[in-house]
């Protein structure tokens, strides 16, 4: 049975036995928690009601950031971007952003979940933000290789609908279409030209990672979590948008709108 990350979010999961009153305990299994500004480009999408975390985003600058396109089905106005691995005093209060405009793949097929991707037009200003720029996006479509990681703001536990506002981090392993779909089946597994990759924890859960959380390798981007067979069943693959895949199509957009607004 195929479930949706966004709707179980078990990812980098945890253990209810380890129920503590401690919110900063560790609670992950096999997962690793992230020091703020490790990776604040890793940002947490939520209701703009409720304030619940929905999926993860990444940004690629100032005035972009990516998501997978199934987790922004609503209007701009129901979306917040929250920045948890920003630094801030200890009181909780995140930098916030607003989004503007939601650009969807249009080869985006709500059924098959090829090229599930969509791009958050946004305004994230601080000074201080060196580090936000493209230069995280991979320079080809080829070659993805070596250590990649997942991250993600899971759930506490299974049993929990309350998110960690830590970020946490899990091994992953890049894995051919081919064992992908040896180990997921035919109908779970994304086909050759849907823009979409396979990746398998490395010692921790597959289902590690939000959909819409980054997948990181050698310091560039190189997938966005889209969803899996079932959460918490070590050696089956997850299944992620390339970036690589889109690269063209991401490019267009950053420029187009760049250049439109200078
Ligand atoms: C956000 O939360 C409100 C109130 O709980 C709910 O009515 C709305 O459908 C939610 N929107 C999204 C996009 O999740
Ligand atoms: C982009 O970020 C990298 C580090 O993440 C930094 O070395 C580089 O100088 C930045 N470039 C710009 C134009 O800010």
């Amino acid at each position: 049975m195929l479930y949706n990350f966004f709707i179980l979010q078990l990812l980098l999961v945890v253990n209810q036995c380890f129920y503590t009153t401690s919110r900063r305990v560790k609670r992950v299994i096999r997962g690793t928690e992230v020091e703020c500004g490790e990776q604040p480009r890793v940002t947490s999408l939520l209701n703009s009601t409720s304030l619940q975390h929905l999926c993860g985003a990444v940004l690629l600058s100032p005035n972009f950031a990516l998501t997978a396109a199934h987790c922004v089905h609503f209007d701009t106005d129901q979306y917040l971007l929250q920045l948890n691995n920003y630094c801030v005093e200890d009181t909780g209060m995140y930098p916030k952003a607003e989004i503007f405009e939601i650009i969807t793949n249009n080869r985006y097929n709500i059924e098959s979940r090829a090229h599930d991707i969509a791009l958050l037009r946004i305004t994230v200003g601080m000074d201080d933000i060196m580090w936000l720029n493209d230069t995280v996006l991979p320079a080809s479509s080829f070659g993805v290789s070596g250590d990649c990681k997942v991250y993600g703001y899971g759930f506490k536990n299974l049993y929990e609908t309350d998110t960690s506002e830590t970020l946490l981090e899990g091994k992953m392993r890049i894995v051919s279409l081919d064992e992908c779909t040896e180990k997921l089946g035919p109908h779970v597994a994304p086909k050759f030209d849907s823009g979409m990759m396979c990746a398998v924890g490395d010692g921790v859960d597959s289902c590690q990672g939000d959909s819409g959380s980054p997948l990181i390798c050698n310091g560039f981007l190189e997938g966005i979590c889209s969803y899996g067979m079932s959460c918490g069943v070590s050696g089956l693959p997850g299944v992620y948008t390339g970036i690589g895949a889109h690269l063209n199509w991401i490019h267009n957009i950053i420029h187009l709108q760049l250049s439109e607004t200078d």
